[in-house]
């Protein structure tokens, strides 16, 4: 994949993952857009790479119509979309499945999947008449699993890998290369610096989620996975999905010992 003057936007590019991306692409010659609310930290590295920085609510159709519109006219149509920006909130206060706030539950559908459709709409038509492009959407790990705690993330990231599933069918034949990636956990601000919730979990930086992704985007895989081990932990869920709701409420009952105040009361 030569990067060598592609224009590549990554939304939620200020921070985490998605700056860490940033800094990758800047490094092999793209031309970057940074989009993201936090037009401090945006401004900041866009001009350390070069880039520019957009202010971009991903949840908002036009907002990102906007992105794109201004990403074309200032660095050019745009040969990968990196739908990088999402959210987790958790079931508190309730710690129920179904207890979290319906503003929390609205946020995580807007930013981790309808924004992922508001992209591929506004570029897709684009890229087709221009031969091809390159989609990469950031999901998770709780959407081969499961996020213990958060049901609404759970949920929604579940629904990014769908949505990224029928992308690559639809278009695939188009040359609209379509990626989705899986970590588990990576240090950073949605993370509280890095926290697993098995203890056992590999917690790795920003820099080397934004590696593995490269190294995924190189290959033009569909499925990055950053923590290898996450293909397995997902083969043995497909195998036997009863042995392994089992083992997670095991887990959960663990979890809940240590932390007592995440247990529900009816
Ligand atoms: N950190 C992890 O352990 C982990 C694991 C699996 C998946 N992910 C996913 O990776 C992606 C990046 O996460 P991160 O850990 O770097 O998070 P982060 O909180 O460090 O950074 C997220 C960035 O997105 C921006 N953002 C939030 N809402 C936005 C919106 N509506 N519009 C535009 N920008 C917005 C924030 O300002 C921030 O700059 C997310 O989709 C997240 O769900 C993270």
């Amino acid at each position: 994949m030569d990067l060598n003057n592609k224009v590549v936007v990554v939304t939620g590019g200020a921070n985490g993952i998605g700056r860490a991306l940033c800094e990758k692409f800047a490094e092999a010659g793209a031309k970057v857009a940074v989009a993201d609310l936090d037009m401090s930290a945006a401004n900041e590295l866009a001009n350390a790479i070069n880039g520019i920085a957009v202010s971009t609510d991903v949840g908002d159709e036009t907002a990102i119509q906007k992105l794109v519109a201004e990403t074309e006219d200032k660095l050019g149509p745009i040969d990968i979309f990196v739908s990088n920006a999402g959210v987790s909130f958790s079931d508190a206060p309730g710690w129920m499945a179904a207890s979290a706030p319906n503003d929390h539950w609205t946020a995580s559908w807007n930013i981790n999947v309808m924004a992922h459709v508001f992209a591929a709409r506004a570029v897709v038509p684009g890229m087709i008449k221009r031969g091809g492009g390159y989609l990469v959407n950031v999901a998770s790990g709780a959407s081969l699993l499961c996020q213990m705690g958060d049901a609404a993330y759970s949920t929604t990231k579940t629904a990014a890998l769908g949505f990224a599933e029928s992308l690559a069918i639809t278009h695939g034949d188009d040359n609209i290369k379509v990626s989705v990636v899986c970590p588990l956990y990576v240090a950073t601000a949605m993370t509280e610096g890095g926290r697993g919730v098995s203890g056992q979990d590999e917690v790795m930086t920003a820099e080397q989620a934004a590696d593995a992704i490269y190294a995924g985007m190189e290959e033009e895989t569909f499925m990055i996975l950053p923590h290898a081990e996450l293909a397995t932990y997902s083969q043995r869920k497909g195998a036997d999905y009863d042995r392994w709701l089992k083992g997670m409420r095991r887990m959960r009952q663990g979890m809940l010992e240590q932390n007592p105040e995440y247990a529900y009361k009816v």
